[in-house]
């Protein structure tokens, strides 16, 4: 009697064991088929047909081989035209954008929708190099533009603006938050005329490549953070306005203050220290 029982039980066990097996596989290969039809988007009907397509296809069953290369060369596309100076322009300005942190919303219309010369602060002008329209002139004053990590932004590099523009004539960036270096680029720049960086992040020695930027007429660097020496060659340069004061540097008018043809902001220089 015991021993009957507990073998129908263990009989039952074993049947328990194998239907329920037996359904989870079923059940396992319900999901993944149904899972692959839903994920091919398919109904029944559709899966049928494209079965059907798939089989009789190729008229007649038979296999028809891919067409040889040599008959379905597409003509080899024109090469593609050089960037315009307004589109670099624009990749420039639109990447300057993503790495900035621009707390009144200057750049708001630099998008899509809006042409590179109606970006708010940017003026184009003809270059007359190759009279190609370009951007002449950026006015950023008052923005306070500050790195996406509120930083200072570097004026040279990976976030530089000043280094990707050589058809600028003015740079007017007044109470924002760039810092060094001044890119050696514009003393190369043709028709770099102002470069107003006053009340920025400016530190370190004098920035010599607004000495070696021959066409350079303003130059406005106040209240920024210049120390050392201001170098004599700024007074004999040809400006019309320097502003230099309110920054740290530490020494006296050089001998040759007064040789300068600037219309100098006399205060501007005794407040140098
Ligand atoms: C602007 O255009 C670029 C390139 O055509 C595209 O990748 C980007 O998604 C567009 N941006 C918006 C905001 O529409
Ligand atoms: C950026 O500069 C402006 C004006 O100089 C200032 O008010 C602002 O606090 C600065 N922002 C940062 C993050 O330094």
């Amino acid at each position: 009697m015991g021993k009957t029982k507990s073998l129908s039980f263990s009989f039952l066990a074993i049947t328990c064991a194998f239907v329920l097996h037996f359904q989870y596989i079923v059940l396992a290969q319900e999901h993944v088929a149904s899972s692959e039809s839903e994920a091919l988007g398919l109904t029944p009907e559709t899966k049928r047909e494209t079965l059907e397509i798939i089989i009789g296809g190729g008229g007649g069953g038979a296999y028809s081989p891919a067409p040889s290369p040599e008959n379905n060369c597409p003509p080899p596309p024109p090469p593609p035209c050089p960037p315009t100076r307004l589109e670099k322009a624009r990749a420039a300005l639109l990447k300057f954008k993503s790495l900035i942190n621009d707390p009144k919303g200057y750049t708001n219309n630099w998008n899509n929708n809006t042409e590179t010369c109606n970006f708010r602060g940017i003026l184009c002008g003809t270059f007359p190099v190759d009279n190609q329209q370009a951007v002449a002139g950026l006015d950023f004053n008052q923005a306070k533009f500050s790195s996406k990590d509120c930083t200072n932004i570097p004026l040279t590099g990976f976030t530089g603006i000043l280094d990707k523009l050589e058809e600028l004539t003015f740079f007017h960036v007044n109470s924002n938050n760039f810092s060094n270096q001044i890119p050696e680029a514009i003393t190369k720049y043709p028709f770099f005329y102002e470069l107003d960086l006053s009340n920025n992040k400016l530190s370190g020695p004098f920035p010599n490549e607004v000495l070696l930027s021959t066409k350079l007429v303003f130059l406005d660097l106040r209240f920024n953070f210049l120390t050392g020496s201001v170098p004599s060659q700024l007074f004999e340069k040809d400006l019309d306005v320097i502003f230099i004061n309110n920054n740290q540097f530490s020494q006296c008018l050089p001998a040759n203050f007064g040789s300068t043809p600037a219309r100098i902001n006399l205060k501007v220089v005794y407040l140098m220290k």
